[in-house]
């Protein structure tokens, strides 16, 4: 996610402006920039992380009281230095970052080439920075032409600009884009995200919508488009950096898991081609000749993300016709899976350090298997060293138990099935509605979480019960697995997930009036076997916890509990829900009151084998 930091004042910008950037990495972004005005100008962007933009302008003498830096995260054009921030115009005089969407970009670089500017990134961003210079030569100043050139952008933007020949001030608007303006002893910090000027003040200035500030070094004005002044108040705001980035939320977790309905969207922003009814990924480019020669599939990875494999298995086998195995990462290092050049190695994973499956990935690529990575962590290692990779783009995950990041997996290797299978047998129609299908999702998502206190009150009434059971069947089973795994792992129950058929193989044997069992029975093929097995816990005594598609009226009479998901395909139900899976476990451990976000003995990233 882009992140903005702009500085003005009596110190070195350059130390001011990297530690802002670096306070922002947690956001998650692909690259990133700086400019810094004094006697020349110092302008440095590369691709990936804030270290090697450091590495690169310490070789050089960056001075300047006066810049702006971005960590960019690509949505128009890809993840290159010269797609990074800070943009600027033909003449280098202007520079630019900005967040959001510049929704009329096309149409104003048109009139702009028109006119003899020249562009040099993809992004929607360095329009405005040629705006302004084509403004200036109208008004010969910097204020009145980034004025004119705000009123003729529509979207959504934080922007934040500077003028090499005007050091004295920093400009910034705003529209739906968060910008924040810390007020200093003879500073003012600038950034889209108050983790980057905490560290230097507590006192800030909220910019609203459709407001314009010109910051100086001891002064600050805040006008409206119309030119008439706001008075602004500056907040004190008493909070540590942690509390700065968790918002209003207790916790990371819950945090992240109300993300769900943006990361879903920002999985999806740009892979689909709507008119054919499939999906495109940039990171597959380079091995598209590749990829036609694959007959198999194998995935590996650990915990959740291994569940977001099984899961998968179930999509690329029933709509692709693939032979698609899952494996334990772990395991696979220590057995001779058969895998041979026909196959597609895929490792999934949030944080790409997970040692096991780098450990299995290396092995592979010994063999010279194409192997594809999907990762959250940008520039992490298991997205360096697979063949092609696609990004999750979930933003970053601070709670151990991962939420969102499976959201996005399984988002994104639907994608990835709907890519396969319309190369096989899914009709155009069939590609068409699935589509259709995940392009609900985020919407359905947001009436689950409007949902959480009906979850919030049976965690109450089941709290202390020191044993459950989840089942699921077909594309919900991989959802019962990682819906006992997150139990199990932030409140310290036991859990076991099964498949639903498997219960009469042996887990019945454990149902009583005190063995919970939380069942997925949302409508589909397996419903009418969902049910029979809710019948054979109710035989035992048992209490049954159901996941059902609203609108059921059965399931209400023989479950003890039931929380209601919106109606959605088959394929993609276990997406809706894995949710209150995450809620029922998040409330559970908040009645046991256990450290939610850090769970005991767990790490977020495994990096020993
Ligand atoms: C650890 C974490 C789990 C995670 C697993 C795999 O065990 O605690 O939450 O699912 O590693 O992590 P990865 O980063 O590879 O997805």
């Amino acid at each position: 996610m882009c992140g903005i930091v702009g500085y003005i004042g009596k110190e070195e910008a350059l130390p001011v402006l990297l530690d802002g950037l670096k306070r922002l990495e947690y956001r998650g972004y692909d690259s990133s920039g700086v400019v810094v005005l004094g006697e020349k100008v110092n302008f440095e962007k590369t691709a990936g992380r804030v270290s090697a933009l450091e590495k690169k302008v310490s070789k050089n003498n960056f001075f300047g009281n006066i810049g702006i830096a971005h960590t960019r995260w690509a949505t128009h054009g890809k993840p290159t230095k010269t797609n990074a921030h800070p943009h600027t115009g033909c003449k280098k005089e202007f520079f630019i970052v900005h967040n959001g969407i510049i929704e009329n970009y096309k149409e104003l670089k048109k009139e702009l080439e028109e006119k003899g500017h020249k562009f040099s990134s993809q992004t929607d961003s360095e329009v405005f920075a040629h705006l302004i210079e084509e403004e200036f030569k109208d008004y010969h100043n910097f204020e009145a032409a980034f004025k004119g050139a705000v009123s003729k952008i529509k979207g959504a933007f934080g922007i934040v600009a500077v003028h090499k020949s005007d050091l004295e001030k920093i400009l910034i608007a705003k529209k739906s884009s968060p910008i924040l303006i810390g007020v200093g002893d003879g500073e003012h910090i600038i950034a889209s995200d108050i983790a980057a000027i905490l560290g230097r003040t507590k006192e800030i200035i909220y910019l609203g919508d459709n407001e314009i500030a010109v910051c100086e070094k001891n002064n600050i004005r805040i006008s409206n488009l119309k030119n008439e002044a706001v008075g602004k108040k500056v907040h004190k705001v008493d909070i540590s950096l942690e509390e700065a980035e968790k918002g209003h939320f207790e916790t990371f977790m819950k945090k992240e898991i109300f993300e769900a309905p943006e990361v879903i969207k920002n999985a999806v922003r740009g892979r689909l081609i709507e008119s054919e009814g499939t999906s495109k990924f940039g990171g597959l480019d380079d091995i598209s000749e590749r990829l036609k020669d694959i007959k198999k599939i194998m995935i590996v990875a650990c915990g959740t993300s291994y569940y977001a494999g099984l899961l998968a298995k179930y999509w690329l086998e029933d709509f692709a016709q693939i032979p698609t195995t899952v494996e334990i990462a772990s395991e696979f290092k220590d057995r001779k899976a058969s895998i041979d050049k026909s196959t597609l190695l895929i490792a999934i994973s949030q944080s790409g350090e997970t040692a096991d499956t780098i450990g299995a990935l290396k092995e592979v690529k010994a063999k010279k298997i194409l192997t594809l990575g999907i990762v959250n962590v940008v520039g992490s290692t298991i997205s360096r060293e697979t063949d092609a990779g696609i990004y999750n783009r979930a933003g970053p995950e601070i709670s151990v138990a991962s939420t969102k990041a499976f959201i996005s997996q399984a988002t994104v290797l639907a994608l990835l099935t709907l890519f396969f299978a319309r190369q096989k047998t899914m009709s155009l129609s069939e590609g068409k509605e699935l589509i259709l299908e995940i392009k609900n999702l985020h919407g359905k998502i947001g009436q689950i979480l409007s949902n959480q206190k009906n979850i919030e009150n049976i965690a109450k009434k089941y709290f202390k019960y020191k044993n459950f059971i989840y089942l699921g069947k077909k594309y919900n089973f991989p959802i019962a697995l990682e819906g006992a795994l997150k139990l199990k792992e932030i409140s310290y129950i036991h859990a076991e997930g099964y498949a639903g058929g498997e219960l009469k193989h042996g887990p019945i044997a454990l149902v009583d009036k005190d063995f919970p069992v939380f069942c997925i029975a949302t409508k589909g093929s397996s419903y009418n076997k969902m049910l029979a097995t809710i019948e054979e816990v109710k035989a035992r005594g048992g209490k049954v916890i159901c996941i059902a598609t609203s609108g059921d009226k059965k399931i209400s009479k023989i479950a003890d509990d039931v929380v209601f998901i919106p109606k959605s395909s088959e394929m993609l139900s276990p997406i809706l829900s894995v949710i209150p899976m995450q809620f029922f476990a998040y409330f559970v451990a908040r009645y046991l009151k256990k450290d939610i976000d850090k769970p005991r003995n767990l790490a977020k990233s495994v990096t020993v084998e």
